[in-house]
């Protein structure tokens, strides 16, 4: 058989990405390998988002463009799937005449089947069926194949908590947990591949097994963090009512658990959050802040903010300022409240305006780039772990040591801050190989989104080397 090739799209959260992996590893099989060139493509997949307006507009945007790509390439075929797929289904292809494929986020495992039916027939497929439940297949072929330090594990998919203005309960389904076991051999897999750092994936990660009276969260990073190989494991998203005293301890008892917390809050307002359906109010929230830190005093925080929800007031807005300004957040994600299908606030009347969203988003950022360059500038000459991901992105090749290339390298801390350092400096050589290593850096200059430091001497061991047997499993 010909190699077919495949071109993926990925738009939107981490859990996408994930999906995107899974998708590449299933057709595998039928031949087809991945390119990061479009124009080589026999196989276009866009893996879509809905949860804001503006995601679903590049969505469509895109699809657009792939239009005249297949004029000129009339064998060209073009899948679309994830959360618009979901949402949309047959509606794609009405707007979309040039689309083979509409798949949900339910219909992963069976895309082989959907992709040479098409191969054969010519026909347009659509598959938005979510009857099955969580999209288990055998995860044989998610191994890290290129040299990746660090993996998403999907943990749980769906939602069942349908916040007001949300719709991935709608457009992911239920709550449904993977079960443990599958969860540390997919880990092990990718460890045995050089992966050293996992971000296990939920959209409510506290509550995972509690339906299927499984372990609990706080039981299954245990679990994880047993896994031989394996440097860090972090995780997201947590929703504040599920966040318990043991995930806390966990924080402090759990030596490969990074010490980094997204916590989205959405407001500062009791009165939007009722309407939110957030079940917890801010005197909640922030007490839960205050024992998270109590217990485990190093940890970051990050949240996610929604400005402009309909009905906010001025008066509720300040409220959501003050508690960025009690919590001080060592970042946030910020967004402009948008109408979405299905969701109960659509239907909400007195909404903002654009003007005023927009202004409230830029108020919103202003005040937290002033604690996200705080937070790290108080880190400047500390000594931090760091796991080195890779080469920087803004690679510079530094001539140090008499005529020797040293490459600049980024990872992160513990608390999720990248940083940036030039190989060569504090005693290591200029050929070794950093990516997948903890290196300890002395942390010299705070920028508002970056750290840059200098190794320590002495203290940089090869721990975690790429392709250290030894200490895989
Ligand atoms: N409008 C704006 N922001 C939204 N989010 C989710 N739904 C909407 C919406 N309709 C934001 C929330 C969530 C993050 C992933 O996206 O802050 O935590
Ligand atoms: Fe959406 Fe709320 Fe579920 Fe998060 S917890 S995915 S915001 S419904």
């Amino acid at each position: 058989m010909d190699t077919k090739y495949l071109y993926i799209n990925t738009i939107g959260c981490q859990m996408n990405h994930y999906d995107s992996d899974q998708i590449a590893a299933v057709l595998r099989p039928l031949e087809y390998q991945m390119t990061p060139l479009m124009e080589m493509a026999d196989l276009i997949i866009v893996n879509t988002c809905a949860i804001r307006e503006k995601a679903e507009q590049k969505v469509f945007s895109f699809l657009g463009r792939l239009a005249d790509i297949k004029r000129s390439k009339p064998d060209l075929l073009i899948g679309v799937g994830g959360c618009v797929a979901q949402q949309e289904g047959a509606g794609i292809m009405e707007r979309m005449g040039h689309v083979d494929l509409v798949f949900g986020t339910s219909a992963i495992s069976r895309l082989p089947r959907l992709i040479e039916q098409i191969e054969s027939e010519r026909c347009q497929v659509i598959d938005v069926d979510m009857s099955e439940g969580i999209d288990e297949f055998d995860f044989v072929g998610n191994e890290s194949d290129n040299g990746e330090v660090t993996r998403f594990v999907t943990i749980m998919q769906g939602c069942d908590n349908f916040c007001s203005y949300c719709v991935v309960p709608y457009v992911r389904g239920r709550e449904t947990s993977r079960e443990s076991g599958k969860i540390i051999n997919e880990i092990r897999t990718l460890v045995k591949a050089g992966v050293r750092e996992v971000t296990l994936l939920g959209q409510n990660v506290n509550s995972y097994g509690k339906k299927e009276g499984l372990l609990t969260f706080s039981r299954l990073l245990e679990l994880v963090n047993e896994v031989d190989g394996l440097l860090r494991i972090k995780f997201t998203t947590s929703h504040p009512k599920d966040l318990s005293k043991d995930l806390m301890f966990a924080f402090k008892d759990l030596e490969k658990l990074c010490k980094h917390i997204h916590l989205p809050v959405q407001s500062g307002s009791n009165r939007v959050l009722e309407m939110m359906n957030r079940k917890y109010t801010r005197e909640l929230y922030l007490e839960k802040v205050k024992k998270l830190r109590t217990i485990c005093p190093e940890i970051a925080i990050t949240s996610d903010i929604i400005v402009g929800f309909p009905g906010e007031t001025k008066h509720d807005f300040e409220q959501t300022l003050e508690l960025i300004k009690e919590v001080r957040f060592d970042g946030l994600f910020a967004f402009k409240y948008s109408d979405r299908p299905n969701v109960t606030a659509t239907r909400l009347p007195e909404k903002i305006s654009e003007q005023e969203k927009r202004e409230r988003l830029k108020e919103v950022l202003d005040l937290q780039d002033y604690y996200t360059t705080q937070a790290n500038e108080a880190l400047v000459g500390s000594e931090e772990k760091i796991l080195v991901e890779g080469y920087s992105k803004k690679q510079k090749v530094v001539d140090l040591h008499g005529g020797r290339q040293n490459f600049q390298w980024t990872g992160r801390t513990s608390t999720n801050k990248i940083v940036n350092f030039v190989q060569g400096d504090g005693g290591i050589s200029g050929d070794e190989i950093m990516a997948g290593r903890l290196v300890s850096i002395r942390i010299m200059k705070a920028f508002s989104h970056s750290l840059w430091g200098e190794p320590v001497k002495a203290t940089n061991i090869p721990l975690g080397l790429r392709g250290e047997k030894t200490h895989v499993a």
